[in-house]
């Protein structure tokens, strides 16, 4: 036994032996006690190629083993580490670029100089790492590297740094992506000491947590406000889930971002002024981008590239709603509804779709209370999270909100459900109905004779 124990160690210590040798370098681990007493920068950039997936290559003055500056490059740069520890969607970012492009990927790892307490003192050393990284790829490009192949994604303050780098460039840099860019600090500050669309080619950013730690105006030539920018669906609401409370908004950014490269849905996204008015319907119309649909969250937002540019000023501002969970896609549907009340009805209507497996989608898009008039039609924007292709039977939900008085009906005369998403799909209609305020009715509804226009 003794010596099996003694055979046990012998193996132990000869296999750390030699992972260590052969180790690969890895984004740097710190504590909450580095937090504590503060960490001085110091920045590593971690490349991965299709060539290297598994195991990195730390990139320094020595010639690099698998850096091809005839591809395209894209730095990732991280934001605040208020506890250290590394980012957790490191890996699953570079495995999902690898897998749809052949680049070079750059981890910009400066957890030391992020990892501390103090938020104004990982905020100072922002220029500093924008300008490590403009002497990075000032070699690249002396290596024959274009500005056009090279694309900074950059999240909270990593998003400003990528801001920095760019406008060294003076705005020639191929695109950065900024995920939730910082607010704090950076509120109200002049175009130079913060992202702006002059910083590249092309500037798409989201926009998921505008009343904490993120930036509430635009920033970029898209700016996309998942939720109203806001509170996030699947967030906690409350200080009592800790951790997950301060960060899940300001995360989702990045998760958002991830999804878009599974392609499993487009997340689409409507411009518009204002959240308000995207959900009381005055903002799907996506004419302007013939023949492009309205422009889709994430990695493919470039596809729009040309259109967004050349807007005088070069701004679009985009809302959506989201699941509360990946692929955190919403389906949007319109639905109009013409009524025979004599007298004007206001409320809101719940719509639950079930196809013929018997999988069922409720509608999630909560406009204000709409107005029903007699004879009138009244347009809603609706969203459902699944996409039910051959809907067989379909409810309907009124409410007016108000809790006491009198329970109110609403008379339809004609109600007409299509897909936004998915044009080509018929229109679903249903004539002569009753609604009973807060009793769900359910039908087969019919396609309808016309498409709506
Ligand atoms: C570098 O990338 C280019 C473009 O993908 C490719 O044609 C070339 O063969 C690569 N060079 C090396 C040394 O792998
Ligand atoms: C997503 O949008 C792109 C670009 O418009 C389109 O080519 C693709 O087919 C769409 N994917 C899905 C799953 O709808």
């Amino acid at each position: 036994m003794l010596r099996l124990h003694i055979i046990f160690i012998f193996i132990f210590t000869c296999r750390v032996g030699a992972d260590t040798e052969e180790a690969c370098p890895a984004f740097t681990g710190l504590s909450i006690s580095s937090a504590l007493t503060g960490t001085d920068l110091k920045v590593k950039l971690l490349l991965y190629t299709r060539q290297n997936q598994h195991c990195a290559e730390t990139l320094s003055t020595v010639a690099s083993n698998y850096l091809n500056v005839t591809k395209k490059s894209i730095f990732i740069v991280h934001g605040y580490r208020p506890t250290g520890s590394p980012p957790v969607w490191i890996q699953d970012i570079i495995k999902l670029l690898l897998s749809i492009e052949d680049v070079n990927i750059i981890i910009v790892d400066w957890n030391r100089g992020a990892t501390t307490l103090i938020y104004h003192n990982a905020f100072r050393k922002t220029r500093k790492v924008a300008e490590f990284l403009k002497e990075r790829i000032d070699r690249m490009l002396a290596e024959g590297a274009s500005l056009d192949s090279i694309y900074l994604i950059g999240i909270s303050l990593g998003a400003h740094i990528s801001g920095f780098v760019g406008q060294m460039y003076n705005g020639r840099l191929g695109r950065i992506t900024a995920l939730d860019p910082a607010g704090p600090l950076f509120r109200g500050k002049p175009h130079s000491e913060r992202l702006d669309p002059s910083d590249a080619q092309f500037v798409d950013v989201i926009h998921s947590d505008i009343d904490g730690l993120g930036y509430r105006e635009a920033l970029g030539h898209i700016d996309f406000y998942p939720n109203g920018g806001t509170d996030q669906p699947g967030c906690p609401q409350t200080i009592f889930s800790g951790s997950q409370y301060f960060k899940c908004d300001h995360q989702r950014s990045v998760f958002l971002f991830l999804s878009s490269l599974k392609k499993s849905c487009n997340i689409t996204a409507y411009p518009c002024d204002s959240y308000r008015d995207y959900k009381n319907s005055k903002c799907t119309s996506c004419n302007i981008f013939q023949p492009l649909p309205c422009p889709v969250l994430g990695y493919y937002a470039y596809e729009w590239k040309s259109h967004l540019t050349q807007k005088d000023p070069p701004v679009t501002k985009a809302f959506f709603d989201t699941a509360d969970k990946e692929p955190f896609c919403i389906y949007h549907y319109f639905v109009d509804v013409i009524t025979w009340n004599q007298n004007m009805r206001r409320g809101s209507l719940t719509i639950k779709l079930t196809d013929q497996a018997g999988n069922t989608a409720k509608s999630r898009i909560n406009h204000e209370a709409a107005v029903f008039q007699q004879h009138r039609q009244t347009i809603l924007l609706t969203g459902f999270d699944q996409d039910l292709d051959e809907v067989q039977r379909m409810s309907l939900t009124f409410s007016t909100g108000t809790v006491v008085g009198p329970k109110y009906k609403l008379r339809i005369l004609q109600m007409r459900l299509w897909s936004i998403s998915n044009p080509e799909r018929p229109a679903l209609c249903r004539y002569d109905l009753v609604l009973m305020e807060n009793v769900e009715i359910g039908f087969k509804p019919i396609p309808c004779e016309s498409r709506p226009t």
